[in-house]
């Protein structure tokens, strides 16, 4: 049997293939129909060619939609269930996930702590951008959702983006009333502003460059744009605030762009990217002691590096000041079971809705298309959400 899916061809090129379907593989797993499957800016690290992926890849590690088939030794989990399943594929009993650690299981993707669907060095778990899922220890990663198709939209960013964006503020350990500088205001960075504001941050200033993500996260999440085009951002934090802030997240990632060039010169180029600069200019905004929070992903190897060293995911940290400041720092992949539970029953409870994200909700046959103009930043496009 074949289903539909979003597969990988090669650097901005991806096609809805026909694919065989998943089956049940282990009494513990189950198959769902997807209802809702979500495009990533992690997806596009692969899509413009910048990891180790490989043609043929399935794409979809955000992934939602109703059970169909249980496995043996599924104990929770029927028919029918309608559920979300966090991007990573963790075990719950090796010492990472019963440490919460769900993003650096080291049973799920032997030699290398962490597992997820459709996602290069992940394993062999294959993407949710198609008709039809496997979701592997299913008693553990499934999260249930109530019947029905309320709330479709939040309950889809339950699997990475709203877990992440919280995750940033958890890694600079954010707390009620403290001011917090958030760069990249893309689906990660917005998640992480309005998590900021469900916490109580007193001030939020939100980093970008595109008018239409810094707007929602003026209206979104009360925070203070910052456009780097138009000035340091560094200053302009300093300015609006008096000085530095408590605490800082990255939710950008090593593709970051380089406004060092002059935005309004000829030469200024939105593409040329220097993967330090927002650490640097965390380092710099963050006050001494505070704490910086960093889901922004950095790479071993990017095929796509600016110069040699960071090919190898070496990186010119400015960690004299860093040290001198006496800051922490955080980074990782999300452990999105340590959230998402949480974050549903807000969601449930009318007391958080993420789904002002969603910019586009499209057949899984646009997903060329959509690719294409999320991988753009195109004004209006923000998170994409496929259904089959
Ligand atoms: N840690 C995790 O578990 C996890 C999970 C999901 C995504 N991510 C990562 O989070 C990052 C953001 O993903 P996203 O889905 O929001 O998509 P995205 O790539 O669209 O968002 C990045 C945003 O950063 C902006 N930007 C670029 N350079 C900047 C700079 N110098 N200063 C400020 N902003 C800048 C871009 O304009 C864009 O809006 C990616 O690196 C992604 O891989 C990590
Ligand atoms: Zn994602
Ligand atoms: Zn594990």
């Amino acid at each position: 049997m074949s289903m539909r899916a979003v597969v990988y061809k090669g650097p901005k090129e991806v096609a809805v293939e026909e694919v065989e379907e998943p089956e049940l593989q282990h009494p513990n797993d189950v198959l769902i129909d997807i209802t809702t499957s979500c495009i990533c800016g992690s997806d596009l690290h692969m899509y413009e060619g910048r990891t180790a992926a490989e043609e043929g890849i399935v794409f979809g590690h955000e992934n939602m939609g109703v059970v169909t088939e249980v496995g043996d030794g599924v104990s929770t989990l029927e028919e029918g269930d309608r559920v979300v399943a966090p991007f990573n594929v963790a075990c719950g009993f090796c010492q990472n996930c019963e440490n919460g650690y769900t993003g650096f299981c080291t049973n799920v993707n032997p030699g290398f702590a962490g597992g997820a669907y459709g996602y290069v060095a992940m394993g062999p778990y294959k993407g949710g951008q198609a008709e039809k899922l496997r979701i592997p220890y299913a008693d553990f990663n499934a999260l249930k959702l109530p019947e029905g198709d309320e709330h479709e939209d939040a309950f889809a960013l339950l699997a990475d983006i709203f877990p992440t964006g919280w995750h940033g503020t958890e890694l600079a350990n954010l707390r009620p009333g403290e001011s917090v500088a958030i760069f990249g205001a893309g689906p990660v960075g917005l998640m992480a502003a309005y998590s900021a504001k469900i916490k109580g941050a007193s001030e939020i200033y939100s980093v970008d460059r595109v008018p239409s993500r810094l707007e929602l996260a003026e209206e979104h999440c009360d925070a203070t744009a910052i456009n780097f085009e138009e000035g340091d951002p560094v200053e302009q934090i300093k300015d609006a605030h008096g000085g530095e802030v408590d605490k800082g997240v990255d939710a950008v990632g090593y593709q970051a762009i380089d406004p060092e060039t002059d935005p309004g010169s000829d030469a200024y180029d939105p593409a040329r990217e220097n993967p330090a600069v927002v650490l640097n200019q965390l380092i710099q905004v963050v006050r001494p002691t505070g704490q910086l929070g960093i889901p922004g992903l950095y790479v071993p190897s990017d095929p796509g590096a600016p110069d040699e060293m960071a090919a190898q995911g070496r990186l010119g940290i400015d960690f004299g000041k860093l040290f001198e400041k006496g800051q922490k720092l955080g980074t990782g992949q999300c452990n999105v079971k340590s959230y998402n539970r949480e974050l549903r029953d807000l969601i449930i409870q009318g007391r958080a809705d993420p789904s002002w994200v969603v910019s586009h909700r499209v057949n899984l046959d646009e997903a060329p298309e959509m690719y294409e103009a999320f991988d753009k930043r195109e004004e209006g496009v923000t998170k994409v959400l496929l259904e089959p």
